[in-house]
């Protein structure tokens, strides 16, 4: 069961009572989704490019994914997006989380009337956009496509400890370009050491609100 709370920067977020834990941080779900994968993922990424292609692991309430949308849109870049979600949300919950408010209108729609086929192959929400929402867990995910980037929102390790073992993450970092980016609002020895020894080197930077650090990495040309 899940449970709509507010967070300290005025936007919801859920509360995901089996694992026990909310889908973005208490401290702001806006802010913390803006800065970790919008402005230290995002952005990054698509410097200088015209097309990228983001693998995000936990699509959740789709929030990564709107303002992602939003910003491929205002700055002409082409977006193909694929997320990763073991238990999908119902189209009534997404709509009740109030995240229209974040995208124009067309996007909002663009969304929600593309979203439960989405769950079930790739879609193209318009000439700028394509969202595949494959309906798995992670580990059972495999593709043939190679990514730009992947933006790793899992559970954090305290509650969903399976999603940040060494093999967790080497899995997932297959499926990345070289030279490819990982971004995440966690930061451990563990995952430092995870993703070391799977060729990247690591950046810390400034957490959102409530978090000192986060971690970006690229992928080792290869
Ligand atoms: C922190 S939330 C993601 C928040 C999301 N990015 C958003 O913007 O709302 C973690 C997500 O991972 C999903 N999840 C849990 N176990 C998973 C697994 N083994 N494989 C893929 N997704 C999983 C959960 O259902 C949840 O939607």
């Amino acid at each position: 069961m899940n449970i709509i709370t507010q967070t300290a920067d005025g936007s919801n977020t859920l509360y995901n009572e089996t694992i026990g834990e909310h889908y973005h941080s208490k401290h702001g779900a806006l802010q913390e989704s803006k800065h970790v994968f919008i402005d230290a993922g995002l952005k990054f990424a698509t410097a200088g490019k015209s097309e990228i292609s983001v693998l995000e692991v936990g699509f959740g309430t789709g929030l990564n994914f709107i303002l992602s949308f939003e910003y491929c849109v205002a700055n002409n870049i082409k977006l193909n997006y694929t997320s990763i979600e073991a238990f999908p949300l119902t189209t009534d919950v997404i709509n009740q989380t109030g995240y229209s408010a974040y995208v124009s209108s067309e996007i909002w729609n663009d969304f929600t009337k593309n979203y439960e086929n989405a769950l079930k192959s790739k879609q193209t929400l318009s000439p700028f956009c394509k969202l595949e929402i494959p309906h798995t867990t992670l580990i059972d995910f495999d593709t043939e496509e190679r990514f730009d980037i992947i933006y790793y929102d899992a559970f954090s390790v305290q509650h969903q400890p399976e999603m940040w073992s060494d093999e967790m993450i080497a899995h997932a970092c297959n499926f990345l370009s070289p030279e490819g980016i990982f971004v995440t609002y966690a930061i451990t020895g563990k995952l430092k050491r995870a993703l070391k020894a799977n060729g990247f080197v690591i950046e810390k930077l400034p957490g959102a609100p409530g978090k000192r650090e986060m971690l970006r990495a690229v992928k080792a040309k290869g």
